[in-house]
């Protein structure tokens, strides 16, 4: 496994893929309402990417039929936008978007209710945020991987929640996916050690009940095997010596 070192003119190249995607988050999260269909929310934020001048680096990766991952309620991540699928009052959607600029990958997902929702719902959202920004203190030059991994583990497990364990985050650049590897629940190794100028996308996926998933036959959506609800999520950052770079929130 290596895990590449980016340059500051990658870097800069990363922060302005990040910014981007950020606004394009921004304007998606205020289309979310109910009687939108996830087919539109692709719509728009395929339009969003493409009116920067960027390309949306979901569509076609192997085999993905849209630009935006859009997961309602039990369904975990990779929900494929449709026509007839249309969100409701109460409904919780995760979405999840990534584009390139200039070759540089950024990635994020965030998860919104629809109209009012249940505490339970939203207690669930607010779990999943806060547990990556308790994930990404340890992310520093000079911490292991697994410290980010555990930190997300530890917040969250006293909520009784199930912490999905078949899909995990990862580093990202050139590419959409490269090493390492970053889960969210504790393991036995330390991972690698972490140095400025990693970009790691980090990433929880938080189930209300068990961590078990299933794998639709529509060879992507995934959901959880208990029917209960699932958030995600995600932003790509950027480790340094000190406080890690957020890229994918703006300021
Ligand atoms: N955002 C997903 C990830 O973090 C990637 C989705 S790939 C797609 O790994 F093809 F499903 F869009
Ligand atoms: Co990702």
């Amino acid at each position: 496994m290596s895990v590449s070192i980016k340059s500051e003119r990658e870097i800069e190249l990363m922060r302005q893929s990040g910014r981007i995607l950020a606004r394009v988050h921004d304007e998606l999260g205020k289309a979310i309402r109910p009687g939108i269909s996830t087919w539109e929310v692709d719509a728009l934020g395929e339009e969003l990417i493409r009116s920067y001048g960027c390309v949306p680096n979901f569509l076609h990766y192997n085999g993905y039929p849209a630009s935006i991952c859009v997961s309602v309620n039990d369904e975990v991540v990779h929900g494929i936008p449709k026509k007839t699928r249309i969100l409701k009052e109460g409904d919780i959607v995760s979405l999840d978007a990534g584009l390139i600029y200039k070759g540089y990958h950024s990635d994020a997902a965030r998860t919104y209710g629809v109209g009012r929702i249940s505490q339970e719902a939203q207690q669930l959202i607010d779990v999943t945020k806060q547990s990556f920004f308790e994930g990404i203190r340890m992310a520093r030059q000079g911490m292991h991987l697994h410290d980010i991994s555990a930190a997300i583990d530890n917040y969250v497990t006293p909520f009784h929640y199930g912490i999905v364990r078949d899909l995990v985050g990862h580093g990202i650049g050139t590419s959409l996916h490269e090493d390492p590897q970053i889960p969210n629940f504790t393991q036995k190794r330390k991972g690698v050690l972490l140095q400025a100028g990693m970009t790691l996308a980090v990433e929880p996926m938080i189930n209300a009940g068990g961590w078990e998933v299933n794998f639709l036959d529509d060879g992507w959506t995934v959901v959880t095997k208990d029917g209960s609800l699932s958030a995600h999520y995600e932003n790509t950052i950027l480790v340094t010596d000190g406080e890690p770079e957020i890229l994918t929130i703006l300021e």
